[in-house]
């Protein structure tokens, strides 16, 4: 294994435990009164959710492979901005790979597949019950970019929101901070 795949399995596993420690806390207060334990639900899914987004900001990619492979046609999207589940769906279907084929050999496919669901983000988006292909068709993105008016998307400088770097002036760096955007106009 790469040392940064151990690293991703090493955060995940964090995740997972913390996540488990998380719910049986809920558990253990099963008894509580329903109204006390929705709030401190609600509590615990805002802190989890600005968690992610704050992870969302920068994410450094060092697997050479996924550069290689993941790299060349667009920018290498950093895995936690999507569940496991999709991640699992693309690498299942690179052969038709939007519109393109994006297949690498068993092995590279294996091997990816895992750095990118070790590194997925914590919550999984669906549409009718099947995970979002898409980055730009989760929840959070949407809301992140509510802002962004049809025009712009339109603009044939952006052509897709796919093309994070159209705006994202280091996407191709992983960096996504508000304070790295510029629009195109
Ligand atoms: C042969 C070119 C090619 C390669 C190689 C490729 N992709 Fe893509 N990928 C595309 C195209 C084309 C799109 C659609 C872009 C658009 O709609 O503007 C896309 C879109 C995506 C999206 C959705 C982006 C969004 O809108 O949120 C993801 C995720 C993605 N690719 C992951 C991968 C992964 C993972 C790999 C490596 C295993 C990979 N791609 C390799 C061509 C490629
Ligand atoms: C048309 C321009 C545009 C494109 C294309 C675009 N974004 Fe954004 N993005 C923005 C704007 C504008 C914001 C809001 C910045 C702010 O909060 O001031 C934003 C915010 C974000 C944020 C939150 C940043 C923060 O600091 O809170 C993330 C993460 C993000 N975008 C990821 C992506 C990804 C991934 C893609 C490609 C799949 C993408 N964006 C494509 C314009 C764009």
């Amino acid at each position: 294994m790469y040392k940064q795949d151990k690293k991703y399995v090493a955060m995940f596993s964090l995740l997972l435990l913390s996540l488990t420690l998380g719910m049986s806390f809920a558990h253990a207060h099963d008894d509580d009164d329903e109204g006390e334990r929705q709030q401190r639900n609600e509590r615990h899914d805002q802190h989890r959710h600005s968690k992610a987004e704050n992870d969302r900001h920068a994410v450094k990619i060092t697997n050479p492979q996924l550069k290689e492979e993941c790299g060349s046609c667009h920018i290498v999207y950093p895995p936690n901005m999507l569940g496991a589940e999709s991640w699992h769906e693309i690498m299942a279907h690179l052969n038709r790979h939007f519109g393109t084929d994006a297949s690498v050999d068993a092995a590279t496919q294996r091997e990816l597949s895992a750095v990118l669901q070790n590194g997925a983000g914590n919550r999984g988006d669906f549409a009718k019950g099947k995970p979002v292909l898409r980055i730009s068709d989760t929840r959070w993105f949407r809301n992140e970019h509510d802002e962004v008016s049809d025009r712009t998307w339109r603009n044939p400088k952006v052509k897709s929101p796919s093309n994070c770097g159209a705006c994202h002036t280091n996407a191709d760096q992983g960096r996504f901070s508000e304070h790295e955007v510029r629009v195109p106009r």
